[in-house]
């Protein structure tokens, strides 16, 4: 579309929406020059030496889908079938699944971001604008998509950065005292951007609670198997709202990062694109693949976990000062740091560390040859800012 020169225009009253703050982050780290840049930024898994991992069971899909001749026909307006059924299949696991199969309605979607969308679209159309309450801090999306939907947006306090830990008792009274009818949306696992979950006991209190207020959850569930290595715990508070609890809930899943399928190919009609569902359902289909994959998501989760301890010990053993607990307890890629703004702005001009402004860091971005590094870095400005 173009716009006219000093003419009014179309989209004079368009508001300004600010670029996500994380990809102008990523374009600073790209124009870097300094060879021990860190980027912890971006919220991509990256392998052992700092490079895009294409995932073994998903590569063989691939394989076998050029193999057995792949066209590009239109999908159907729902999505392509079998991939719905497998991850629905999948989200619930077997029993549940076959137990509620004629009460459980998917559409495909263009990735986690899209899902949200159209569950939005769907509830909007089903129950005018309820409040939308979502966990602060969020992913910033939830607020873009649920706003610009129209839904009334309320942020609850989730994360206590004095403890730097979930702080459940918020949360439990955000649900008493939240209108009825309400949504809730509930990170499933690996909460983005604190990497602080809540415990099973707290999960069954929240489902208690939000049952008995007449709320319904909204999963975003964009790290099933990543979180833990193991998708069955990760789904854990899923099965159980749905399952135990008897309830209704809305869930968006995610492949992007599970199964390292980030980039889309380009949708140029109205139906859903098919490559990326393919190559889902292409591993969720077979037996080999899906066990292929159940092992990548291990190697994921396990580099990430041994990440954090080779993080936590450095600092520990650099006798950084503070408090650094957090960052074993913490889970799934994210984490915080619980750095000021001033000593992230130092580590990303002195040391050439890059994370965001708030101290999250992708812990996907360490690896053996940098992980010292970066504690180092983080040693060094708490020391200097001890002594000025
Ligand atoms: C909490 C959360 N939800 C949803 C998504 C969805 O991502 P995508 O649209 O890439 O599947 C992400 C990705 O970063 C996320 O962190």
């Amino acid at each position: 579309m173009a716009s006219t020169p000093n003419a009014s225009s179309w989209f004079d009253q368009a508001r300004f929406i600010p670029p996500d703050a994380i990809f102008a982050l990523t374009a600073k780290y790209v124009a870097d020059t300094f060879p021990q840049k860190v980027n912890l930024g971006q919220g991509t898994y990256r392998d052992a030496n700092g490079q895009p991992w294409v995932l073994p069971s998903v590569n063989k899909a691939r394989e076998q889908l050029l193999a057995n001749g792949l066209n590009h026909e239109y999908l159907p307006i729902l999505g392509l079938a079998d991939f719905r059924n497998a991850t629905a299949k999948l989200v619930l696991g077997s029993d549940l699944y076959s137990q509620r199969q004629s009460q459980v309605a998917t559409c495909q979607s263009l990735s986690g971001t899209g899902s949200l969308h159209l569950a939005g679209l769907l509830l909007r159309a089903c129950h005018g604008q309820p409040k939308v309450y979502i966990p602060s801090p969020t992913w910033s999306n939830h607020h873009q998509v649920f706003g610009s939907l129209g839904f009334p947006c309320e942020s609850f306090k989730y994360y206590d950065p004095e403890t730097r830990d979930l702080d459940v008792e918020s949360y439990y009274s955000m649900l008493d005292n939240a209108e009825p009818n309400s949504i809730v949306i509930i990170h499933a696992c690996a909460h983005n951007p604190t990497g602080c979950d809540p415990s099973k006991e707290q999960w069954k209190e929240i489902a208690r609670r939000m049952k008995e207020r007449q709320l319904f959850p909204l999963f975003d569930s964009a790290y099933l198997g990543f979180n833990s290595g193991n998708l069955d715990e990760d789904a854990y508070p899923i099965r159980l709202f749905i399952g135990e609890m008897e309830m209704e809930a809305g869930v968006c899943v995610s492949f992007a990062k599970n199964m390292g399928l980030y980039g889309n190919d380009d949708p140029k009609s109205p139906t859903p694109p098919g490559f990326g569902a393919k190559i889902a359902s292409q591993v969720l289909g077979s037996e080999e693949l899906k066990q292929m994959w159940y092992a990548d998501m291990v190697t994921m989760s396990d580099r990430i976990r041994s990440m954090r301890k080779a993080l936590y010990d450095h600092l520990i053993a650099l006798e950084t000062p503070g408090t650094w607990d957090h960052l074993i307890r913490q889970s799934g890629m994210f984490g915080f740091l619980g750095l000021s703004p001033e000593v992230v702005v130092k580590l990303r001009e002195q040391y050439h560390v890059y994370m965001a402004d708030n101290s999250r860091v992708s812990i996907a971005g360490l690896n053996e040859g940098n992980v010292e590094y970066v504690a180092r870095s983080i040693a060094e400005v708490l020391k200097g800012e001890l002594r000025s």
